[in-house]
């Protein structure tokens, strides 16, 4: 395909001459910027808050928070002391320890910072969890982890079956009022109250630092569980291609329940030192504009959807809002479509730049810098540092625009560490000669410049979110009208892809539009709003192979009238 490259801009760090630092680059490089290099000994609070809190940048705004009822703002020495007081909160009332899973269920607030900083800093794993998990999802989570610790507020309480979870000795309540009884706790009462000097635990830089739930095709979520050496990468990326300067006003729409929210939206700009903005509550064009002027931001980094969002809301809307100040916008999880860069390039007078990476890598890993020409629909090119290919099914490696596997060579810093209780599953991403495969598949075109084409999974990425197929099936089964049911991920302009589902249904049930309504709400009350199918078709029967297995692939033919290929297996 024929595109035009749109120009290189000057970035701030020497990625001017990519290919000389890709070359010569080594991670070696960049630990030096840390001072455990020489001891071994790390924790990733420390570098992201306390480091700072000693330093010129100690009474530098860290954090900027809004939602609809508070606006706040804290220094990095003020955040210093507020995660040590945290830490002493989960330490006394928790008795939290070195390795033990503390999970934080709450909508985005500084108290949500406090507490995860605060656990890492007693060197425990930390959980977050997206606030709009219902309760089968929340189980799960704190079930497969065996969590000892959970905060959370009084209104998301009624979705944790805490009688169903043994290894949960502890639950911290951040709100008002709140009755402390038995194993219920008090945070803010207690967060006052506490000393604001800790002794942070110094641990090893591959132990465990954040423990983050993906979907994959089938089976339950998987824990990926990333490591503090993960910060060499964040450090460095949040350089490279957030491109974040002493003077930014960072945004990060991306909530922490998902790894950019955290690796993006607090490690990398905190590891930099970054002034960092967080917003809780709804998306709409007005508030989200508003964030830009209100703040002054510089940096902003979001997601396709979300750009196509406020494309759909037009370009009247944004000359309501000064937004000079933006000055490098970045876009992840999703391919980010050349009409969107193009829309961006008019309104904003910026080039969009995609990044590419998964919850499974930690950090970025094919991006389009500041400093380099970007093709239009090209997730650009691999990070000093990563080696990328495409490679066929066997592992070997493809030339130059073949469609393949996406597949980087093992070994960058923030791979992650393991699959939590699973290390089958963390062995079955490599192939024996080393590559990591994605589950995405691509090209690279003979500039070096990588190109995707799809999941070569049945993984549904809609608005930005991953879905499993095979957890929404679970949850539509238990539904009482529900006797099969399959899962897909349908084109869709705005969101990338929506979740259809195909049911069959039990012997006695009409099909109706209620019961369709009836049956999507059992899945976002029982699992989570954005895993509910938008779409439900009724079906007498759904293919499946004759060892009983529903042929998504199939479903999927039919929903975009395409070939549906190899019947061989298919029951009759
Ligand atoms: C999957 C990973 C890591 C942050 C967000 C998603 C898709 C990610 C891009 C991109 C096209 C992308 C891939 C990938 N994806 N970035 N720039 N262009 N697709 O993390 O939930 O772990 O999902 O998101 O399919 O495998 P995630």
């Amino acid at each position: 395909m024929k595109v035009e490259a749109l120009p290189a801009i000057k970035g701030n760090y020497n990625l001017q001459d990519y290919e000389e630092t890709y070359k010569t680059f080594d991670w070696k490089e960049t630990e030096k910027s840390f001072s455990w290099s020489e001891t071994g000994k790390v924790n990733m609070a420390y570098e992201a808050i306390d480091r700072h809190a000693e330093s010129f940048r100690k009474n530098k705004i860290a954090l900027y928070y809004r939602n609809d009822s508070r606006k706040e703002k804290y220094t990095f020495k003020e955040l210093k002391e507020l995660t040590n007081k945290a830490g002493n909160v989960l330490k006394s009332y928790g008795d939290v320890e070195k390795g033990d899973r503390v999970f934080i269920f709450m909508p985005r607030s500084p108290e949500f910072y406090f507490a995860a900083l605060g656990a890492i800093k007693l060197g425990a794993i930390v959980g977050p969890l997206f606030e709009a998990f219902m309760e089968g999802a929340v189980k799960d989570r704190l079930e497969d982890s065996e969590a000892k610790v959970l905060v959370t507020t009084p209104d998301l309480l009624y979705r944790v079956p805490v009688d169903q979870l043994p290894a949960l000795k502890t639950i911290f309540i951040v709100g008002t009022d709140v009755e402390e009884d038995g194993k219920y706790v008090d945070f803010l009462k207690h967060l006052e109250d506490a000393p604001s000097s800790l002794d942070i635990e110094w641990v090893d830089r591959n132990d465990g630092l954040i423990l983050h739930y993906t979907s994959g095709s089938t089976g339950k979520p998987k824990g990926v569980l990333h490591v503090h050496n993960a910060m060499i990468q964040h450090y460095q990326t949040a350089k490279w291609v957030l491109d974040l300067q002493e003077e930014d006003i960072y945004w990060c729409t991306a909530d922490p329940g998902w790894v950019t929210g955290t690796s993006y939206g607090m490690f990398g700009p905190w590891l930099t030192g970054t002034s960092n903005v967080i917003i809780g509550g709804r998306f709409s064009p007005d508030a989200w504009y508003k964030t830009i002027e209100e703040f002054g931001v510089t940096v902003w980094y979001s997601a396709p959807t979300s750009f196509r969002m406020l494309m759909g809301a037009g370009d009247e809307v944004i000359k309501k809002y000064n937004l000079s100040t933006l000055r490098h916008i970045l876009s992840v999880g999703e391919p980010l479509n050349p009409e969107v860069i193009r829309w961006g390039r008019k309104v904003f007078n910026h080039r969009i730049h995609d990044t590419w990476w998964m919850t499974e890598t930690g950090a970025h890993l094919i991006c389009n810098y500041p400093s380099m020409e970007i093709k239009p629909g090209s997730m650009g090119k691999p990070i000093p540092g990563v080696e990328a290919a495409i490679v066929d099914d066997q592992g070997n490696v493809l030339p130059p625009n073949r469609m393949g596997n996406l597949a980087i060579k093992r070994g960058w810093p923030s791979m992650m560490h393991t699959i939590w209780n699973n290390q089958a599953k963390y062995d079955s991403y490599f192939f024996p000669n080393g590559w990591y495969v994605s589950g995405d598949s691509a090209y690279m075109d003979e500039d070096g410049y990588f190109w995707f084409q799809g999941r070569v999974d049945d993984v549904i990425m809609t608005a930005g979110e991953r879905v499993g197929p095979f957890e929404v099936e679970s949850k539509l089964l238990e539904h009482p009208a529900v006797a099969e049911a399959g899962v897909i991920g349908k084109p869709d302009p705005v969101r990338g892809e929506i979740i259809k589902a195909f049911v069959a249904l039990m012997d006695g049930y009409e099909e109706s539009d209620e019961l369709k309504e009836d049956i999507r709400q059992f899945v976002k009350k029982g699992f989570a709003a954005h895993a509910a199918p938008r779409e439900i078709e009724f079906r007498d029967k759904l293919p499946k192979t004759r060892s009983g297995k529903i042929m998504r692939r199939v479903l999927k033919a039919w929903e975009l009238d395409l070939p549906v290929g190899d019947l061989s297996t298919m029951e009759d």
